[in-house]
Protein backbone atom coordinates (compact mmCIF):
# COMPACT_ATOMS: atom_id res chain seq x y z
CA UNK A 1 0.00 0.00 0.00
CA UNK A 2 1.58 3.51 -1.13
CA UNK A 3 0.64 6.74 0.85
CA UNK A 4 1.35 9.83 -0.64
CA UNK A 5 1.21 12.73 2.56
CA UNK A 6 1.54 16.22 2.20
CA UNK A 7 3.30 17.73 5.58
CA UNK A 8 1.88 21.14 6.60
CA UNK A 9 5.24 22.31 8.49
CA UNK A 10 3.13 25.21 9.75
CA UNK A 11 3.30 28.81 9.74
CA UNK A 12 7.02 28.90 10.91
CA UNK A 13 8.67 27.46 7.92
CA UNK A 14 6.87 30.70 5.91
CA UNK A 15 9.85 33.27 5.19
CA UNK A 16 8.63 37.07 4.35
CA UNK A 17 10.16 38.46 1.50
CA UNK A 18 11.82 42.42 1.98
CA UNK A 19 8.27 43.35 0.25
CA UNK A 20 6.51 42.15 3.38
CA UNK A 21 4.38 39.77 1.04
CA UNK A 22 4.97 36.04 1.99
CA UNK A 23 6.90 33.40 0.14
CA UNK A 24 5.42 30.15 -0.94
CA UNK A 25 7.52 27.40 0.07
CA UNK A 26 7.04 24.32 -1.65
CA UNK A 27 5.44 21.64 0.82
CA UNK A 28 7.61 18.37 1.14
CA UNK A 29 5.89 14.99 0.07
CA UNK A 30 6.35 12.38 2.18
CA UNK A 31 5.84 8.67 0.40
CA UNK A 32 4.88 5.99 2.82
CA UNK A 33 6.07 2.91 0.70
CA UNK A 34 7.21 -0.79 1.08
CA UNK A 35 10.91 -1.18 1.43
CA UNK A 36 13.28 -2.27 -0.92
CA UNK A 37 16.75 -4.45 -0.70
CA UNK A 38 18.21 -0.99 -2.08
CA UNK A 39 17.07 1.34 1.16
CA UNK A 40 18.84 -1.46 3.46
CA UNK A 41 21.68 0.73 4.03
CA UNK A 42 19.59 3.95 4.53
CA UNK A 43 17.23 1.84 7.16
CA UNK A 44 20.88 0.89 8.97
CA UNK A 45 22.14 4.30 9.37
CA UNK A 46 18.49 5.78 10.37
CA UNK A 47 17.97 2.87 13.15
CA UNK A 48 21.55 3.21 14.25
CA UNK A 49 20.99 6.93 15.09
CA UNK A 50 18.21 6.15 17.54
CA UNK A 51 19.48 3.52 19.25
CA UNK A 52 19.69 4.76 22.39
CA UNK A 53 16.92 6.97 22.48
CA UNK A 54 14.14 4.59 21.02
CA UNK A 55 16.14 1.55 22.91
CA UNK A 56 15.88 -0.08 20.04
CA UNK A 57 17.33 -3.72 18.83
CA UNK A 58 20.96 -2.67 17.13
CA UNK A 59 20.38 -4.81 13.46
CA UNK A 60 22.91 -4.93 11.62
CA UNK A 61 23.16 -4.29 7.39
CA UNK A 62 23.11 -7.88 6.43
CA UNK A 63 20.02 -8.90 8.64
CA UNK A 64 18.18 -4.98 7.02
CA UNK A 65 19.18 -6.30 3.71
CA UNK A 66 17.61 -9.68 4.02
CA UNK A 67 14.46 -8.48 5.91
CA UNK A 68 14.09 -4.90 3.83
CA UNK A 69 10.65 -6.36 2.76
CA UNK A 70 9.20 -6.35 5.37
CA UNK A 71 9.80 -2.63 6.43
CA UNK A 72 7.65 0.60 5.85
CA UNK A 73 9.43 3.42 4.94
CA UNK A 74 8.70 7.40 4.92
CA UNK A 75 10.53 8.94 2.39
CA UNK A 76 10.79 12.70 1.71
CA UNK A 77 12.66 14.03 -1.14
CA UNK A 78 14.57 11.04 -1.76
CA UNK A 79 15.75 10.29 2.21
CA UNK A 80 14.07 8.12 4.37
CA UNK A 81 12.94 9.77 7.71
CA UNK A 82 11.38 7.34 9.10
CA UNK A 83 10.80 2.99 9.21
CA UNK A 84 8.79 -0.11 10.82
CA UNK A 85 9.54 -3.53 10.51
CA UNK A 86 6.65 -5.97 10.41
CA UNK A 87 8.55 -9.27 11.68
CA UNK A 88 6.35 -12.42 11.88
CA UNK A 89 6.70 -14.35 15.06
CA UNK A 90 4.16 -17.15 14.49
CA UNK A 91 1.57 -17.80 11.81
CA UNK A 92 -0.82 -15.50 13.95
CA UNK A 93 1.20 -12.77 15.69
CA UNK A 94 3.49 -10.53 13.88
CA UNK A 95 5.59 -7.70 15.90
CA UNK A 96 6.15 -4.27 14.93
CA UNK A 97 9.93 -3.65 15.63
CA UNK A 98 12.54 -1.02 14.61
CA UNK A 99 9.74 2.20 14.41
CA UNK A 100 11.29 5.49 14.29
CA UNK A 101 11.13 8.67 12.41
CA UNK A 102 13.87 10.87 12.95
CA UNK A 103 13.43 13.85 14.99
CA UNK A 104 12.72 16.65 12.04
CA UNK A 105 9.94 14.39 10.96
CA UNK A 106 8.22 13.79 14.03
CA UNK A 107 5.14 14.80 15.07
CA UNK A 108 3.35 14.27 11.40
CA UNK A 109 1.61 11.64 11.65
CA UNK A 110 4.39 9.46 10.37
CA UNK A 111 4.70 6.85 12.76
CA UNK A 112 0.87 6.59 12.79
CA UNK A 113 0.88 5.69 9.11
CA UNK A 114 3.80 3.55 9.13
CA UNK A 115 1.77 1.44 12.21
CA UNK A 116 -1.41 1.77 9.93
CA UNK A 117 0.47 0.32 6.95
CA UNK A 118 1.90 -2.73 9.09
CA UNK A 119 -1.44 -3.34 10.48
CA UNK A 120 -3.35 -3.34 7.17
CA UNK A 121 -0.26 -5.56 6.20
CA UNK A 122 -0.94 -7.85 8.79
CA UNK A 123 -4.36 -7.95 7.99
CA UNK A 124 -3.68 -8.96 4.78
CA UNK A 125 -1.26 -11.42 5.21
CA UNK A 126 -3.62 -13.40 7.91
CA UNK A 127 -1.82 -12.02 11.48
CA UNK A 128 -4.45 -12.53 14.23
CA UNK A 129 -2.69 -10.01 16.42
CA UNK A 130 -0.14 -7.62 16.40
CA UNK A 131 2.63 -6.74 19.46
CA UNK A 132 5.57 -4.47 20.12
CA UNK A 133 7.94 -4.10 23.09
CA UNK A 134 8.32 -0.78 24.42
CA UNK A 135 10.56 0.79 27.25
CA UNK A 136 7.37 3.78 26.57
CA UNK A 137 4.46 2.26 25.66
CA UNK A 138 2.35 5.46 25.49
CA UNK A 139 2.78 5.55 21.43
CA UNK A 140 0.86 2.08 21.11
CA UNK A 141 -1.49 3.05 23.41
CA UNK A 142 -2.71 5.89 22.30
CA UNK A 143 -3.28 3.88 19.06
CA UNK A 144 -5.60 1.28 20.51
CA UNK A 145 -2.79 -1.62 21.92
CA UNK A 146 -3.14 -3.12 25.22
CA UNK A 147 -0.26 -3.55 27.37
CA UNK A 148 -0.31 -7.36 28.38
CA UNK A 149 1.76 -9.59 30.14
CA UNK A 150 5.03 -10.74 28.45
CA UNK A 151 3.52 -14.45 29.10
CA UNK A 152 0.71 -13.38 26.44
CA UNK A 153 2.89 -13.32 23.41
CA UNK A 154 4.77 -16.74 24.25
CA UNK A 155 6.04 -16.35 20.71
CA UNK A 156 8.27 -14.00 21.62
CA UNK A 157 9.18 -15.30 24.44
CA UNK A 158 10.44 -18.61 22.19
CA UNK A 159 11.81 -16.24 19.20
CA UNK A 160 13.91 -13.61 21.05
CA UNK A 161 13.95 -13.39 24.95
CA UNK A 162 14.81 -16.54 25.77
CA UNK A 163 17.89 -15.72 24.52
CA UNK A 164 18.54 -12.43 26.08
CA UNK A 165 20.52 -11.88 28.95
CA UNK A 166 17.87 -9.54 30.24
CA UNK A 167 15.34 -12.06 30.08
CA UNK A 168 12.22 -11.22 32.63
CA UNK A 169 14.31 -7.89 33.59
CA UNK A 170 14.44 -5.83 30.44
CA UNK A 171 12.20 -3.20 31.29
CA UNK A 172 10.39 -3.49 28.08
CA UNK A 173 6.58 -3.48 27.64
CA UNK A 174 4.53 -6.23 25.63
CA UNK A 175 1.37 -4.43 23.83
CA UNK A 176 -1.04 -5.92 21.75
CA UNK A 177 -3.99 -5.41 19.26
CA UNK A 178 -5.60 -7.88 17.28
CA UNK A 179 -6.03 -7.29 13.92
CA UNK A 180 -9.05 -8.08 13.40
CA UNK A 181 -10.38 -5.60 15.70
CA UNK A 182 -8.96 -2.70 14.09
CA UNK A 183 -8.50 -0.69 10.47
CA UNK A 184 -6.55 2.58 9.52
CA UNK A 185 -9.69 4.69 10.54
CA UNK A 186 -9.62 3.69 14.06
CA UNK A 187 -6.34 3.93 14.69
CA UNK A 188 -6.18 7.17 13.17
CA UNK A 189 -8.93 8.08 15.49
CA UNK A 190 -7.12 6.80 18.50
CA UNK A 191 -4.37 9.07 17.86
CA UNK A 192 -7.00 12.55 17.32
CA UNK A 193 -8.87 10.99 20.57
CA UNK A 194 -5.57 11.83 22.72
C1 LIG B 1 7.75 7.01 18.47
C2 LIG B 1 7.97 7.70 17.10
C3 LIG B 1 8.25 6.64 16.06
C4 LIG B 1 6.72 8.49 16.72
O1 LIG B 1 6.91 9.02 15.42
P1 LIG B 1 6.06 10.27 14.87
O2 LIG B 1 6.14 10.31 13.40
O3 LIG B 1 6.42 11.48 15.63
O4 LIG B 1 4.61 9.78 15.28
P2 LIG B 1 3.26 10.53 14.93
O5 LIG B 1 3.51 11.90 14.41
O6 LIG B 1 2.45 9.63 14.09
O7 LIG B 1 2.61 10.59 16.34
C5 LIG B 1 3.36 11.17 17.42
C6 LIG B 1 2.54 12.16 18.10
O8 LIG B 1 2.37 13.30 17.26
C7 LIG B 1 0.98 13.62 17.18
N1 LIG B 1 0.76 14.21 15.85
C8 LIG B 1 0.55 13.57 14.70
N2 LIG B 1 0.38 14.46 13.71
C9 LIG B 1 0.53 15.67 14.27
C10 LIG B 1 0.50 17.00 13.76
N3 LIG B 1 0.27 17.25 12.47
N4 LIG B 1 0.74 18.01 14.61
C11 LIG B 1 0.98 17.78 15.92
N5 LIG B 1 1.03 16.54 16.45
C12 LIG B 1 0.81 15.52 15.64
C13 LIG B 1 0.28 12.31 17.36
O9 LIG B 1 -1.04 12.47 17.84
C14 LIG B 1 1.16 11.65 18.39
O10 LIG B 1 0.85 12.09 19.68
P3 LIG B 1 0.71 11.06 20.89
O11 LIG B 1 1.49 9.80 20.60
O12 LIG B 1 1.24 11.82 22.04
O13 LIG B 1 -0.74 10.80 20.93
C15 LIG B 1 9.14 8.71 17.20
O14 LIG B 1 8.92 9.58 18.28
C16 LIG B 1 10.50 8.05 17.35
O15 LIG B 1 11.10 7.67 16.36
N6 LIG B 1 11.01 7.92 18.59
C17 LIG B 1 12.34 7.34 18.81
C18 LIG B 1 12.36 5.85 18.54
C19 LIG B 1 11.33 5.14 19.38
O16 LIG B 1 11.13 5.46 20.54
N7 LIG B 1 10.69 4.15 18.74
C20 LIG B 1 9.69 3.37 19.37
C21 LIG B 1 10.33 2.19 19.96
S1 LIG B 1 9.08 1.05 20.41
Amino acid sequence: MTMRVVVDNGPGRKRKASTGRALKTAKPQIAIRPAVVADAPALHALIAAHLEEGKLLPRTLDELAVHAPRFVVAESGGTIVGCAELAPLSQTVAEVRSLVVSRGARRHGLGVQMVEDLAARARRDGFDRLCAFAHDPAFFVRRGFSIVPHTWVPEKIAHDCIACPLFRNCGQYAVALEVDRVNAASLRRSANAN
